[in-house]
């Protein structure tokens, strides 16, 4: 018998727990030729803003020894009204959920972005990015300050009645209570780790690796770090954790979802391997058939009932 791997985030019911992740797969069409689209439940779109962005100056990409990679893009992205014109449209068709991905400057433009977009049929989630360490306003600041993050769920909310994740940082000093502000303003997911703040010298030419000196760091290195962040948003919360950071292999994965997530998102790794969703899908079917389970739903309880059972056997040892 095959093993059941779909899932669900709030209303939104996907065939994988596997997303894409924002800013790593393009509008959506780019890949549709070199991977196998459906073992993605969902695909996230690069991050749209309300009016269209060239990005930061490069060098703005760089991949540090340690298979890690520093970026600082600043969100180029061809603006709302363009994406819902001509990106969208586009994704009609996809044998996979459409995610779609929103920063504003301002608490407001998020929810103008909405606003819009709820004309759109297109898409069945938002995710909204309160967590970009590269531009100047808006993102990081949204996502490490209770109040902000609170005033823009809410607005998103009163927008639209479809699912609404929301994308947090793992540079917020108590991400458990920003994740709780989320889901006591109507959020129906959190995903998380964006990236980390990191930077790179070039110590011969004594120039920054990255022209804004500091940038988001992803990629496998990150991925002990992006765990506990994960379990910790997981014992905070109630509504599903997506998690990501740093998730290369089906074991990699398999750990989020035994830390309690109820999806994932590959980002950085899916540059190397745009097959990548295939292949830890198949992973997870047969770590989940050698642990007698039926679906990757299950996966979140084992690691729980393990802990349960080793408590037990300390406080009665
Ligand atoms: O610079 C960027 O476009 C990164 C975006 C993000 O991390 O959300």
């Amino acid at each position: 018998m095959g093993i059941d791997t779909s899932c669900k985030i709030g209303k939104l019911q996907l065939t994988t727990p596997i997303i894409a992740a924002s800013g790593c797969f393009g509008y959506g069409t780019e890949y549709s030729e070199i991977c196998d689209l459906k073992a993605f439940g969902a695909i996230v779109t690069k991050t749209i803003t309300p009016q269209p962005r060239v990005g930061n100056s490069t060098p703005r990409i760089w991949e540090t020894p340690n298979g890690g990679m520093l970026n600082s893009i600043g969100l180029a992205n061809v603006g709302i009204d363009c994406y819902i014109k001509q990106k969208l449209p586009e994704l009609k068709n996809y044998p996979t959920k459409i995610i779609v991905s929103i920063a504003g400057n301002t608490i407001s433009e998020y929810g103008e972005m909405v606003e819009k977009l709820d004309a759109s049929d297109v898409w069945a989630a938002l995710e909204i990015n309160i967590s970009c360490p590269n531009v100047k306003e808006g993102g990081i600041s949204f996502g490490t300050n209770t109040r902000m993050t609170q005033d823009l769920v809410k607005i998103c909310r009163e927008k639209t009645t479809r699912p609404i994740i929301v994308k947090l940082t793992p540079m917020a000093t108590s991400l458990s209570e920003i994740a709780k502000v989320c889901e006591d303003n109507g959020a129906d997911a959190v995903s998380l780790v964006n990236t980390y703040v990191g930077m790179a010298i070039d110590i011969y030419s004594l120039k920054p690796r990255i022209a804004t000196i500091t940038a988001g760091y992803s990629g496998p290195p990150i991925k002990p770090m992006a765990l506990a962040r994960v379990w910790e948003v997981v014992n905070a919360v109630s509504i599903p954790v997506i998690g990501m950071g740093g998730i290369c292999c089906g074991e990699d994965a398999i750990e989020f979802f035994l830390a309690g997530a109820t999806a994932i998102e590959i980002g950085t790794m899916i540059y190397v391997e745009p097959n990548i969703a295939k292949n830890i899908l198949n992973d997870i079917t047969h770590y989940c058939t050698l642990k007698n389970l039926v679906s990757t739903s299950q996966l979140a309880g084992l690691f729980l009932k393990t802990r349960e059972f080793n408590t037990t056997c300390t406080i009665s040892g």
